[in-house]
């Protein structure tokens, strides 16, 4: 039986730290889609065309070093923006979707676009301010030199980048259950990320 649940949201929400959860806690798999679009960003920065590297991805280009450097990230949301890139990956992520015994994607398209007949959606949000301290915080706890401004800076050019773009721009699915986590610690968000689906699962076995 195939379960799909959609996570969205934009730049350290939370997507991946509550799809992980997700996915461990209904034994689901997860695929990360931002890491092709990184991939891709990174293929970019290496001097390669992003439509070619796009349509020639393969397993080894996600486990690429260095894919959550900030420069990767930019590049990421450029060739986002790019319609050929985002069709070049579109069968991979439906295919996934449907495996057998359930999946998590996490992304900015997945409730619109990927899986628009998900069972489950989820819009994960917080204040650029919030987003942007999380993510300087993890950088320089990995050691990167680089300030709580820039970060910011880097964090609204491409959340309007990601919302402004005519293919699959960044929003919440109509039926997406929105989850701000601005205020909320890890465990809360996960507990009502939890709750939502568990809602969307009995719903789904009621009109079986
Ligand atoms: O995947 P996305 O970029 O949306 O965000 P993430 O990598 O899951 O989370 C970004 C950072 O925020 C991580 O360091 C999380 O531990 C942290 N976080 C948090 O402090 N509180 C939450 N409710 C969710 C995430
Ligand atoms: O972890 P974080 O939220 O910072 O970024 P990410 O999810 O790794 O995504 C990097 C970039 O890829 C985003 O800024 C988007 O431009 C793009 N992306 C997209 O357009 N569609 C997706 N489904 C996933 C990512």
């Amino acid at each position: 039986m195939s379960f799909t649940i959609a996570i969205d949201g934009p730049a350290a929400a939370g997507k991946g730290t509550l799809s992980r959860a997700l996915a461990a806690h209904f034994g689901f798999g997860h695929l990360d889609t931002g890491l092709l679009y990184r991939a891709v960003g990174a293929r970019m920065l290496l001097g390669e065309d992003p439509i070619a590297a796009a349509l020639d991805l393969d397993a080894s280009d996600v486990q690429m070093e260095g894919l959550r450097r900030p420069e990767v990230a930019q590049a990421a949301s450029k060739v986002a923006a790019i319609p050929e890139v985002r069709s070049a990956l579109l069968d991979f992520q439906r295919a996934y979707a449907r495996r057998s015994g359930g999946a998590v994607l996490d992304g900015r398209d997945i409730g619109t676009v990927i899986c628009p007949d998900a069972e489950a959606k989820l819009f994960v949000t917080a204040t650029p301010e919030i987003r942007a301290r999380r993510r300087h915080d993890e950088l320089a706890a990995q050691g990167a030199d680089i300030s709580y401004e820039t970060v910011l800076a880097e964090t609204r050019e491409r959340d309007d980048r990601d919302t402004a773009r005519v293919d699959s721009p960044l929003r919440p699915a109509d039926d997406a259950v929105i989850i701000d986590t601005s205020e909320l610690d890890i465990d809360t968000a996960v507990a009502s990320a939890i709750a939502a689906v568990l809602e969307r699962q009995d719903e789904k076995a009621a009109t079986r």
